[in-house]
Formats: structure tokens, C-alpha cells, sequence
């Protein structure tokens, strides 16, 4: 099959033909028909994180099942999945206390003694996020899926996979914002447009996105967001105590930066919380105010929105299906897997809110 590797930070990916495994018994293989590229992998490209080489990376995909392993009872070869990073157990203390998404994953994954899932060159090759998606085809644990609807179109399923999970879910699973609530986004990329998302079915009263990219705002605007503030010629922390008279309830923070996870706590009222989503360099430390921790506030970090990946994914389906999730119009860009590294570029740019790799 075809697969984009990646080599190391600086590089751009290639194009190769890899060997694929035969599933063990809970494994599963699936056809990518559509992989979103996510701000994430590209962390590793420009080297801010660091993973083992060579690699297939790519964690947002929807598919179709094309073979099961002897004990796979949940999917059958032709039904229509979304994969998902938070790969669960269903065993370990994280998973049997109600936070599957912080699974320890050992009874998941291949150990070390068993044979790569993808080889090339005879070299194995490592995946990524238990689902390596920028390849025409995946090799996962049963538990890294869900069973979706067939109408759904599985380009849209795609976002699902993460962004939209990780967006949606800091608000609804983490957050847990309240009817009524002031929220403001910083970063209004493919995560936060989804936060934005999550906040208007939450029935948040005010939604102010900021961004430095005029067009994000603008898509921002379109999504749900009733103020934006551009932060390429104004203080969001001023702007956001000004239009909440005093402060947010909820910030999210969707970009991955130290300055902006320091205004998404100082954008606070009293006793409000900051939920960090971004993805900061290794090693980044974060400032707060020392005293202004008697003003209650919380800052808190999501972990791909805390999902119940089963049960949250056909929901937001539900809500895409009735009109109330709006993903079409978050792919800007519909490309090939040969264009992955023009994806990186475009999301770098700011031209895009998603791109999405489609496969035939
Ligand atoms: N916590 C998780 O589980 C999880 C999951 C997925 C993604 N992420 C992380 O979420 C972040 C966002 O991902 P994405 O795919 O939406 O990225 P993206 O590149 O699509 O969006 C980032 C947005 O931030 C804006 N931005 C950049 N600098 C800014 C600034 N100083 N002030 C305001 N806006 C600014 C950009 O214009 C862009 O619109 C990344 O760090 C990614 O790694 C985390
Ligand atoms: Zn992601
Ligand atoms: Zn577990």
C-alpha cells in the first residue's frame, strides 16, 4: 500500500510503498477514505515534538472495514468507522474510572517482541497515535474505532476523528459549559472552529474567537461566534474583559502557544476556567500570577476533548446530520495523499481551516 513516511523534523514526507501486517486476533484492517491533516502532526514535522523514525504519521480518519481479526466480534469487513487516538482497554483503572481517553494503552498495543504492523525497505516502520492515517490503509485495535451510520459521508467523519472530538469535547466533556456562559476561543483553527461549535450547541451566550488571520475570523463568525477579536492589532486580554464586563467564564486555548495559554487565564472573570487543547513545545513552561490564584481561577488542560469516543462520535454525527454541526464547511481544501506536505504548508500559512487527504 501507499503510505507518506516521515523521516525526521525538517523533512518532508514521501511517498513509499509499505508492507502491511495480518491483523492478530483484536485487530482490524481499515480503508482510509479520508485522513483531516491536524495542527499535531505537523508538531513533529517542524520538530516542537519528537517520535521514532521512520514513521507514518496522521491520527484523523474515517474508513471502511476490510478485515477482521478471529476475535473481533464489534465490526465486520464493509462497515463505515471513524478511528480515534484514544484507543481504550476497558481494563485498566484510568479506563474502569470513567476517563477511557486516558487509557495506559499496554493491552492495546503490540509489544515489542511481535512483529512491526508496517514494514518498508525490511525495516519496520512506527505508527503513529495507534492509527498512522496518511496511508491507504490502517492496521488498529478494534478498540481505536467506532461503528458510524452509512450516510454519513466519511470525508466529514473524518474531522470527527479528532479535531472535532478534541474542539467539541473540551467544551462539553471537560469544560462542561453551561447555558448562558460567556466563552471565549483563542485560535479558531480546525480544533477551536469545533470549540466554537461546542459552545453554541451548549448554549453559550457569548462565543468570542480570537485569531491573528482575518479569514478564520471570518469562518469563525460563520460557525457561531457572535464577537471576534483580532489579535494581530488588539490585546485579546482587554478586548475580552471589555465585551464580558469583567472577564470570561470559560476560555479555551486551541493553538499551542505560552503567550496565549498566559491570556486565556488572564481573559478570566473570577472563579473562571481556562482549558488549555493546544499542544505546547516539550518542555514549555506556562506563568500565571501567583496572586491572582485567590481570584478561584482554574486552568485546566483536555485531552482530546476527555471522549467517550462511542458514544460521543454518533452524536456529533446526529448533530452534523441535523444540521447543527456544521463540517463542510470547515475543509477549505480537498487534496491527494502526494499533497500532504502542501497541506503542512497551507495549515503553516493560515490559508486553510482543514484540509482534508481523500482516498479512492
Ligand atoms: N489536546 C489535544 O488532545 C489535542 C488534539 C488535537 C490538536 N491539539 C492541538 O490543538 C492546537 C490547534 O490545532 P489545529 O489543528 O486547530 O491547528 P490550526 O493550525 O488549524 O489552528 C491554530 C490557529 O491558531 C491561530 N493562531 C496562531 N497564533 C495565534 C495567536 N498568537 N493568537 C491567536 N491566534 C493564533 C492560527 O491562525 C490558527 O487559526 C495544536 O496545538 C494541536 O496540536 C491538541
Ligand atoms: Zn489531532
Ligand atoms: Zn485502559
Amino acid at each position: 500500500m501507499k503510505a507518506a513516511i516521515f523521516h525526521g523534523p525538517h523533512q518532508p514526507l514521501t511517498i513509499e510503498e509499505v508492507d502491511i501486517d495480518d491483523p492478530g486476533p483484536r485487530e482490524v484492517i481499515v480503508k482510509t477514505a479520508a485522513s483531516g491533516v491536524c495542527h499535531s502532526d505537523l508538531h513533529y514535522v517542524d520538530g516542537a515534538w519528537s517520535f521514532d523514525t521512520p514513521a507514518i504519521l496522521g491520527h484523523e480518519a474515517a474508513g471502511i472495514v476490510e478485515l477482521v481479526g478471529e476475535q473481533v466480534t464489534y465490526v465486520q469487513p464493509g462497515d463505515h468507522v471513524i478511528c480515534c487516538p484514544s484507543v481504550f482497554c476497558g481494563m485498566c483503572e484510568r479506563c474502569m474510572t470513567g476517563q477511557p481517553y486516558a487509557c495506559d494503552r499496554e493491552a492495546v498495543t503490540r509489544s515489542a517482541e511481535e512483529p512491526p504492523k508496517y514494514t518498508w525497505n525490511g525495516q519496520g516502520v512506527a505508527q503513529f497515535a495507534h492509527l498512522s492515517t496518511y496511508a491507504e490503509k490502517m492496521l488498529v485495535h478494534e478498540n481505536a474505532i467506532v461503528r458510524i451510520r452509512e450516510d454519513m459521508p466519511l470525508d466529514a467523519a473524518a474531522l470527527i476523528g479528532c479535531g472535532v472530538t478534541t474542539g467539541f469535547g473540551a467544551v462539553v466533556n471537560t469544560a462542561k459549559v453551561q447555558p448562558g456562559s460567556s466563552v471565549a476561543v483563542f485560535g479558531v483553527g480546525g480544533v477551536g472552529l469545533a470549540a466554537v461549535q461546542g459552545s453554541l450547541v451548549a448554549g453559550a451566550r457569548m462565543i468570542i474567537a480570537v485569531d491573528t488571520v482575518e479569514s478564520k475570523l471570518a469562518k469563525a463568525r460563520e460557525l457561531g461566534a457572535t464577537h471576534v477579536v483580532d489579535a494581530s492589532s488588539n490585546d485579546p486580554v482587554q478586548a475580552i474583559h471589555d465585551l464580558t464586563g469583567g472577564g470570561a467564564d470559560h476560555t479555551f486555548e486551541a493553538i499551542g502557544l505560552k503567550l496565549t495559554v498566559e491570556q486565556a487565564y488572564e481573559a478570566l472573570r473570577r472563579g473562571g476556567t481556562a482549558t488549555v487543547i493546544g499542544l505546547l513545545p516539550a518542555g514549555e513552561k506556562v506563568e500565571i500570577d501567583g496572586r491572582s490564584l485567590l481570584d478561584e481561577k482554574t486552568l485546566q488542560g483536555s485531552s482530546m476533548g476527555s471522549n467517550r469516543f462511542r458514544v460521543d462520535m454518533p452524536r456529533y454525527i446526529d448533530f452534523y446530520m441535523q444540521g447543527r454541526l456544521k463540517l463542510d464547511e470547515m475543509i477549505t481544501r480537498r487534496m491527494r495523499l502526494e499533497d500532504v506536505n502542501e497541506a503542512f504548508r497551507a495549515m503553516k500559512a493560515g490559508e486553510v481551516a482543514r484540509s482534508v487527504l481523500m482516498f479512492d
